[in-house]
């Protein structure tokens, strides 16, 4: 019998449940072994608080947004004997191996941990924001973006009503894949992402090419990682959380008024904010979690410590988690200037 220890790290986003019912089911199927969850991340493990997972409760837990682990910021990194505990835990609880659902910040940790302390931990790349570096997607995106896209489809209406300007705010503080994505899916007039410095005055030009053209309501989707070409546009640097991490969420009231001066259309704003991370995942995202939880554990029967499940060309893969290790896999330029580009306005 083999012990599997799980934890999910970092913000939520759909498809938590569906990875960890997949693994509990694979476990147990091949050859009934032990799953214990770790409640609240990372401080589950050092607490050792957790529970035994076994058929009867990931039952229903499917379609579940969220995590029923719980999950944190933060890393055992943040404690000097940190290491060293994480290790106790390890021993006294006989973990034959450990699973970290996470985004960038999880997985890098789970790296350190597993190629730098000799831990054997293996990992699975959620996010919402899709930027994790080694596979072609990671699940919560495509719901994340089917929830901008409609939240934009009923914008269309009430914007066009009052000939009015909206600006839309998605996640994305470092790379811009759900409004590249969100803003093609829903006609966007512009989209703002990370990557790509905007100059407030040619979205301007944009949206008032566009009203001179007979056109009502304008829509401007922007990442909250958007930023302004130097000396454009006047905005304040984002406070910090508790862990350093830049909050964002403020872009979107920065770029409205400015649009309404320099057009003379009304402006109105629009921040998504949680609503992207929360409730049930889509079918995609729930597919994708589920194939990512077999495969994991059949990356423990072949102790792939260190390396981390992913998506290669509708296959799943394994990459060494090694290449996430203070990066982000950031939009496909291409895509947004050949085909993005080419609905603006
Ligand atoms: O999950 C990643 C993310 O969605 C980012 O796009 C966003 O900036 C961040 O989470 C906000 O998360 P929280 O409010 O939980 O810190």
């Amino acid at each position: 019998m083999v012990n599997i220890g799980v934890l999910t790290g970092g913000g939520d986003c759909p498809g938590l449940n569906a990875v960890i019912r997949a693994i509990v089911r694979k476990a147990q199927a091949v050859g009934g072994h032990r799953v214990l969850g770790f409640y609240d991340s990372w401080d589950g493990l050092l607490e050792k608080r957790f529970e035994e997972l076994d058929i009867s409760k990931v039952r229903g837990i499917l379609p579940k947004g969220g995590t029923i682990l719980g999950t944190r910021r933060g890393s055992p990194f943040d404690y000097d004997d940190g290491v060293e505990r994480t290790k106790k835990a390890f021993a006294e609880l006989a973990l034959d191996a450990l699973v970290v659902i996470g985004g960038n910040g999880s997985l890098t940790v789970a790296s350190m941990l597993a190629d730098d302390h000799g831990l054997p931990i293996i990992g699975v790349p959620k996010t919402i924001d899709n930027d994790v570096v080694g596979t072609d997607a990671t699940f919560g995106f495509q719901t994340a973006v089917q929830i901008a896209t409609d939240a934009i489809d009923r914008l269309h209406t009430t914007a066009e009503s009052h000939d009015r300007v909206m600006v839309i705010e998605v996640m994305g503080r470092d790379a811009g894949w759900i409004a590249l994505h969100a803003g093609v899916a829903g006609g966007a007039t512009a989209i703002l992402v990370p990557e790509v410095p905007f100059d407030i005055r040619e979205v301007a030009e944009i949206v008032t090419r566009r009203h001179d053209r007979g056109r009502y309501a304008s829509l401007v989707v922007v990442a909250e990682g958007a930023k302004p070409k130097a000396g454009t546009l006047e905005i304040s640097p984002p406070k910090l959380d508790k862990y350093g991490r830049e909050m964002h969420g403020s872009i979107s009231q920065v770029i409205a008024p400015e649009l309404s001066r320099l057009t003379g259309y009304e402006s109105r704003v629009v921040q998504l904010g949680h609503v992207q991370r929360g409730g049930t995942p889509n079918s995609y995202d729930r597919v994708l979690s589920s194939r990512f939880g077999l495969a994991v554990v059949d990356a423990i029967y072949q102790r792939a410590f260190g390396e981390m499940v992913v998506l290669k060309c509708g296959q799943i893969e394994r990459v060494s988690m090694q290449v996430t290790r203070g990066k982000t896999r950031t939009i496909d330029l291409d895509f947004f200037n050949d085909v993005a580009q080419s609905f603006f306005g």
